[in-house]
């Protein structure tokens, strides 16, 4: 079971989001899962320049390791989307990974996959920046399994660490349940089934440009 792990933060696995980070991985391995570790200390991924390319050819034009990554994602059972909150959203890396995907979000590519959460910030609004990456799981096509967050009370460490970290654990492992089980979450049936006909009718509705989304909608058949 592959599990693609993709850390937002600057300071990689050797800050706080790291640490949070490190507990769901225990759980991803404790579950069976073969951890991938993306991180964007070292991967660089430069902002879109909405050429929108992608949508006619599925690549982007330009030169840095977001295909790699995509070809990751494509082939994997699971990911986990880590960040700090900056400024209330995720952080600039990250989110320029996000938009990356365009091309992924009108193809709703993730379908069948599933996606899990971890965030840390220096005083709060965890929920919030939680909730945004909980969303692009969703709008990947992706279930989300769930997410953590958490304030930090100094370098690498946090309140109530035990309960935080036992939670973060069983992320981890619910992550390759889910997978394990083909789990299936109707809360968020409403939303994926309404975004997906939402993009649907978009790529169909622009289907001489985006040629290669076109393609990619007819050999789903649905
Ligand atoms: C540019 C920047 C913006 C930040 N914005 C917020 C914020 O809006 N709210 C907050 O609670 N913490 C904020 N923080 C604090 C970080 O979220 C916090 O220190 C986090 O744990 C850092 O994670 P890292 O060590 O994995 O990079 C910010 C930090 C930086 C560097």
């Amino acid at each position: 079971m592959k599990i693609l792990a993709i850390m937002g933060s600057p300071n990689g696995m050797r800050g706080n989001t790291g640490r949070l980070l490190e507990e769901v991985l225990a759980g991803v391995r404790e579950a069976g899962g073969d951890v991938e570790l993306i991180s964007f200390a070292e991967s660089k991924v430069l902002p879109c320049v909405s050429c929108y390319v992608c949508h006619k050819t599925g690549r982007c034009t330009l030169k840095d390791d977001f295909e790699d990554i995509k070809t990751k994602l494509m082939s994997c059972d699971g990911f986990i989307f880590a960040s700090p909150n900056y400024i209330h959203s995720v952080t600039a890396q990250l989110k320029a990974f996000f938009d990356r995907c365009a091309c992924i979000i009108h193809c709703i590519a993730l379908e069948g996959k599933y996606g899990a959460v971890v965030e840390t910030s220096g005083g709060g609004e965890d929920a919030d920046v939680v909730g945004y990456m909980k969303h692009v799981v969703n709008v990947l096509g992706a279930q989300s399994v769930g997410g953590i967050g958490s304030p930090v009370a100094g370098c690498r460490s946090f309140p109530d660490e035990e309960p935080l970290f036992a939670k973060a654990r069983d992320l981890g492992q619910e992550l390759c349940r889910s997978i394990a089980e083909k789990r299936h979450f109707p809360e968020q049936d409403a939303f994926l089934n309404a975004f997906r006909a939402r993009m649907k009718g978009l790529v169909e509705y622009r289907r001489k440009e985006w040629t290669y989304e076109y393609d990619y909608w007819q050999a789903k058949g649905n």
